[in-house]
């Protein structure tokens, strides 16, 4: 199977005054897959989705989304994407039904509204004023508002922030629905379990620039390979010898302590270092109350590249 193009992106530039918001970005996003924006705050993110949705002018660079030129020919690519409008664009006095119904009229071709209700879980909201929805739900609206015009390519600017856990993984949800629908979707996020968990594939970016691009799987492998095996010892007293002892263990790296008095064992060989604690533990010569493992990800990825967290 040989993927399609949906969006390519050529070497955009975008200063503000000194400031260089996008110092040179380029990928290409495929027909059917998620993409993720994944970097802190300042990476240049919102900027490079505006420009590539044609609402932001670049210094320069080129789009083309599905073989549609976004800068010479802005009206005729905006008509194959949906764009997520930030709360500011809503009539606060319009109900959810009103404001869907309005958003349908600008554009050519629009999903019944009934229907995006229904896609959405917002029925029963259908008559309420959008200043009275929750967070939740003024997200959900916005999704709906995404997929008026029945695009197929999707936009959404950090879907989820600022939401609870449960209202995340049901927006989750509807992003994955998306998907599946054959749409081709490209997100913001600052969360890496949310890029872990819906994109096919993630640009890491950070000042402006992408520093790494993959899968996550592949981005992991590749910048933080192995995980962090934690072990607390039954007599906290033992702990400075115990890790010494730890130390030569297979697969061992490096070897910390907690504050809590956990141990921690960042190993490149998992099964074998647990396998060798386990050893340890059943000869009785390392005594310890409990073992937990965490597998690295996103956030240990981009430590690595750029020796700073994604959220400080
Ligand atoms: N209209 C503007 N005028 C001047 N500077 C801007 C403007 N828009 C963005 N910037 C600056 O460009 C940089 C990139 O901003 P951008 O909004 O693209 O970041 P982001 O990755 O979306 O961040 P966040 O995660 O906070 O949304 C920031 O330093 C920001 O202050
Ligand atoms: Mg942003």
């Amino acid at each position: 199977m040989t993927a399609t193009v949906a969006i390519e992106v050529h070497d955009l530039v975008k200063r503000y005054g000194d400031l260089v918001a996008v110092g040179g970005v380029s990928f290409t996003v495929y027909q059917g897959e998620t993409f993720g924006l994944l970097g802190p705050n300042g990476a240049g993110k919102t900027t490079t989705l505006e420009i590539i949705e044609g609402l932001r002018r670049a210094d320069s660079g080129r789009v083309v989304v599905q073989g549609i030129d976004v800068f010479t020919h802005p009206r005729k690519a905006r008509e194959l994407m949906g764009v997520q409008l930030q709360e500011a664009g809503f009539f606060e006095k319009l109900t959810v039904a009103e404001t869907i119904a309005t958003f349908g009229r600008f554009h050519q071709k629009s999903v019944p509204v009934e229907q995006l209700l229904a896609r959405l879980q917002l029925e029963e909201k259908a008559r309420t004023l959008v200043e009275n929805l929750s967070g939740g739900q003024r997200q959900r609206l916005s999704i709906a508002l995404a997929l008026v015009n029945d695009p197929q390519i999707v936009f959404l600017d950090e879907p989820t922030t600022g939401l609870d856990p449960q209202a995340r993984r049901n927006l989750w949800d509807i992003i994955r629905s998306i998907r599946d629908e054959g749409r081709t979707v490209i997100l913001t996020t600052h969360y890496m379990d949310e890029a872990e968990e819906l994109c096919d594939r993630v640009a890491i970016m950070d000042q402006g620039k992408i520093i790494a691009i993959d899968t996550p799987v592949n981005l992991i492998q590749t910048y933080a390979p192995g995980a962090k095996v934690y072990i607390t010892p039954h007599r906290e007293e033992e702990g400075e010898r115990i890790a010494e002892q730890l130390r030569s263990l297979p697969g061992v790296e490096g070897v910390g302590k907690n504050g809590n008095g956990e141990i921690r064992l960042d190993t490149e060989q998992l099964e074998a270092t647990v396998g060798a604690l386990v050893e340890l533990g059943r000869g009785g010569e390392v005594q310890y109350r409990s073992m937990r493992i965490e597998v690295s990800n996103l956030e240990d990825v981009f430590l690595k590249l750029t020796g700073r967290r994604l959220r400080e």
